[in-house]
Parts: structure tokens; C-alpha cells; sequence
């Protein structure tokens, strides 16, 4: 069996290898096809990798790929998680639209539209050079809209991936004081815009109104990915659990004014950090038993992009929370729509669970962000700038016809070099 992993050389790869390690048994033998583009990074990363899985008795083959046709030749999946135009091309997705007084946010924001248009022609690349019968288990973001233009424009079979429900169950375990093991959380929606009203307990659902009015909210604790405060504040307005990412739409305009105090984006703090990250995952990949910091990609990135490849691959039926279209499972998103659901995940790929409606209180917006994304996904699939403008004009950070125009008109010209479609 062979697994291509598309922009092996990222920061977050050494969860990739971890994760691989974790299931080393249940997919021994395997050939790991990595691919980059940036070529010393692949190299750090495939010595890193060659030498864990000497080091703890692993049977893969690990070969290193900079062209595509020889990483995909004869994959049964394709694992993506590459950014085009990588962290430089980020800045500029949440710059120009902060200039304008909106949230760039690099996946849920205008900024996340503006990756949509450089990822969805290489995800369509990929896909067509891909064997027809391969899996693409795709992580580049946004997840949901990249996963939408293939599934919609290509006859391959791929299934969108995001890990934020696992690390967002565990802060609310944290808050609500229980143990993330033996909790469940139904997050239903779209990617980065999901909702539990139904978490259970060893099985038994709680009392999510009771015990969220009962939480006092917490002071500070906030990281780049999650803010409790502001979640527990949303969650007692809402009663019921919201993805981390509802802060921009519920806050935005503080966010903006925090971003502006902040001065620099969060990509140029990760870029800032990046050489010395790079340079000691080098050495760290010469020791005799290589144990990398997982700075980039600590959650559970890449064990759960190895246990979905595992149930595909194994036919094990689990229920994971993935990214898939929707078939009536959230009764209140379009059939065909892309949406982030629990399913269970085996060899013909992910059956949506029936899940019911979204809560009210977020119905209409979550059905907005959905009406944004297709026309996302339109836009960045044709390049018609018509399309790309309504899109933008769509999404619920926007709203403004001349605040849209900017962005398009700024965010086409910085990336002109990564959107062959327009
Ligand atoms: C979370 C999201 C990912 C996103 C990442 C960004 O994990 O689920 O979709 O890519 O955060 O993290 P970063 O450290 O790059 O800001
Ligand atoms: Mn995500």
C-alpha cells in the first residue's frame, strides 16, 4: 500500500510521523510517498521520519518526491496538508482585509476565501493526476471549501479534514470539569463553524443549558487557537457549545481592534519562530531516537489523519467528525452540501450520521457561511471575478460591496501568482 503525503516538508509533519508510529501495526509495510516543493524542508522531514521508524522497529518505506507525478504514481491515498504560497502568502490573506476593517482570519475569513482561490487548482491538480481509485484525505484549508470544489468538479473521491472538535471537546471538558475521554460532543455544521447542543457522558446526554449557567466565566487563557473566556460567555448567550472559531463572527469587531493593537499577524509570528523550529527538528532528526517538540500541529493533527486513512483502509465503520457531503444528516444545510458531521468512516468512505437541525440560534448564520463557501468554491474553481465578488459581498464578516471590491482587487493582485484560474 502506498499513502502521498502532500507537503510533507510542514512544521506539522512530526505529528504526522507520530501519528503514523501510533498505527505502524495496522499499516505495516506501507510506502509513504512525501512531497514537497521546498526541498530542504522534505529533507529534514523524511530524515526525521526514516530515522523514528528505524528507531522504534516501524516497517515503512519512505520515499522523498519535489514532482507530483512520481509521489501520487500508484496511491491508494492522498493525504494534503500543504498552504500555497506558504506563510508569506498568509500575511498578506490576513492583512489586506484587516486594513479594511474586517477580520482576515486565514480560514474562516476573507482571508480563508483568498487561500480558497491558490488551493482549490492545485487540490484539482492533484486530484486529476491521482489514481481514480485513490482517497484524498485532504487537510489544506479551508478544508470545507477545498473539499466542496473537488468533490463537486472531479469524480474523486476525497473527504475534508479538520481537528479543532477535539481540542475544542478538551477545553470544555477543562471548563465544565470532566473527563474528555468519556465525553462525546454531536459538532454539527461547517467546518470552523460547528455546534454541540448534544454532549454525553459514559453515553448519558447532559444538561448543557444547567451546567453552562452554572460556569462562572473564566478570566485571560487565550491562545492563538482558543479563547475560553469568550466561549463561555457565547456559550451561556447560546446554551450550547460553539466551535472556537465563533468568536470572529460573534466578536468580530473586537477582534479587529485587538488585531490592530497587536501590530503583527499571526503569520509573521509563526515565520518569526520557523527558522529555529526547522533548524532544531534537523538535529533532532540525527539522534539516535529522534523525539521532535510538536509546536506546529501539537493537537491531534496528525494521529487523526491517520486513523481516518486506518478506517478507510481497514473498513472499522468508527465514528469520526469529518468533513463530507451532507445527504439530509444536518437537516438544516443542503443535501449536497459540504458539512463537518459525525459519520461513520469505512471502505466506501463516510456515512453522515442523522443528526437533525442546527440549533436556531445559529441556524441562519451557519446557512449563510454555507451560501459564502459555494460561492467560494465557485469562484475558485472558474475564476469568474462575478462570482468571487458575490462570494466575498456574501460572507458575513463582509457584507459591504465596496469593502468586497477592495479586498478582491487587492487580494487577486498579491496573489497573482498562485491564480491561474483568473
Ligand atoms: C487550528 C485549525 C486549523 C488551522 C490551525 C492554524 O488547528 O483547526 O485549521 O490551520 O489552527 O494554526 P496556526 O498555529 O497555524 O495559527
Ligand atoms: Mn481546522
Amino acid at each position: 500500500m502506498k499513502i502521498a503525503i502532500i507537503g510533507a516538508g510542514s512544521g506539522y509533519m512530526p505529528g504526522v510521523i507520530r501519528g503514523l508510529l501510533h498505527r505502524a501495526g495496522d499499516l505495516a509495510g506501507t510506502e509513504l510517498a512525501c512531497h514537497d516543493i521546498d526541498a530542504p524542508h522534505l529533507d529534514v522531514m523524511t530524515r526525521l521520519a526514516r530515522n523514528m521508524f528505524a528507531a522504534r522497529g516501524a516497517s515503512f518505506t519512505v520515499t522523498a518526491h519535489t514532482g507530483l507525478e512520481a509521489a501520487l504514481d500508484g496511491a491508494s491515498y492522498v493525504f494534503t496538508t500543504f498552504r500555497p504560497g506558504g506563510l508569506a502568502a498568509r500575511h498578506l490573506d490576513e492583512s489586506i482585509p484587516l486594513k479594511h476593517g474586517v477580520v482576515g482570519q486565514e480560514t474562516a475569513g476573507p482571508g480563508g476565501f483568498l487561500m480558497a482561490l491558490r488551493s482549490v487548482p492545485v487540490l484539482l491538480e492533484i486530484a486529476g493526476a491521482a489514481p481514480p481509485d485513490a482517497w484524498i484525505v485532504n487537510y489544506t484549508n479551508p478544508t470545507n471549501i477545498v473539499t466542496d470544489a473537488v468533490a463537486r468538479t472531479t469524480g474523486a473521491r476525497v473527504i475534508g479534514l479538520c481537528d479543532q472538535f477535539a481540542g475544542d471537546t478538551e477545553m470544555w471538558a477543562g471548563l465544565l470539569g470532566l473527563p474528555f475521554d468519556r465525553l462525546e460532543a454531536d459538532w454539527i455544521g461547517l467546518n470552523h463553524a460547528t455546534w454541540a447542543s448534544r454532549v454525553r457522558l459514559d453515553g448519558t446526554e447532559l444538561d448543557l443549558p444547567r451546567l453552562l449557567a452554572d460556569l462562572d466565566v473564566p478570566g485571560g487563557g487565550a491562545t492563538p487557537w482558543r479563547d475560553p473566556s469568550r466561549m463561555v460567555e457565547l456559550a451561556k448567550a447560546l446554551g450550547f457549545l460553539p466551535n472556537s472559531y465563533a468568536k470572529y463572527y460573534f466578536f468580530h469587531d473586537d477582534v479587529v481592534r485587538e488585531l490592530r493593537e497587536k501590530g503583527t499577524t499571526r503569520a509573521q509570528d509563526i515565520l518569526a519562530m520557523l527558522p529555529a523550529y526547522y533548524e532544531r527538528i534537523d538535529a533532532e532528526s540525527r539522534a539516535p531516537d529522534p523525539d521532535p517538540s510538536r509546536e506546529r500541529g501539537g493537537g491531534e493533527h496528525g494521529e487523526f489523519a491517520v486513523d481516518v486513512i486506518c478506517a478507510l483502509h481497514r473498513d472499522e465503520n468508527r465514528r469520526m467528525i469529518v468533513n463530507t457531503r451532507n445527504g439530509g444528516a444536518v437537516s438544516s444545510l443542503d443535501d449536497d452540501a459540504i458539512v463537518e458531521t459525525p459519520a461513520l468512516v469505512g471502505r466506501s468512505g463516510p456515512v453522515p450520521l442523522t443528526m437533525g437541525p442546527l440549533p436556531a440560534p445559529v441556524r441562519g448564520l451557519t446557512q449563510a457561511i454555507h451560501a459564502y463557501e459555494r460561492l467560494a468554491s465557485d469562484a475558485a474553481v472558474t475564476g469568474d471575478r462575478r462570482t468571487a465578488l458575490q462570494a466575498l459581498m456574501a460572507h458575513p464578516f463582509v457584507r459591504s460591496k465596496h469593502t468586497a471590491e477592495r479586498i478582491l482587487d487587492e487580494g487577486l493582485a498579491a496573489h497573482r501568482a498562485h491564480l491561474p484560474q483568473f
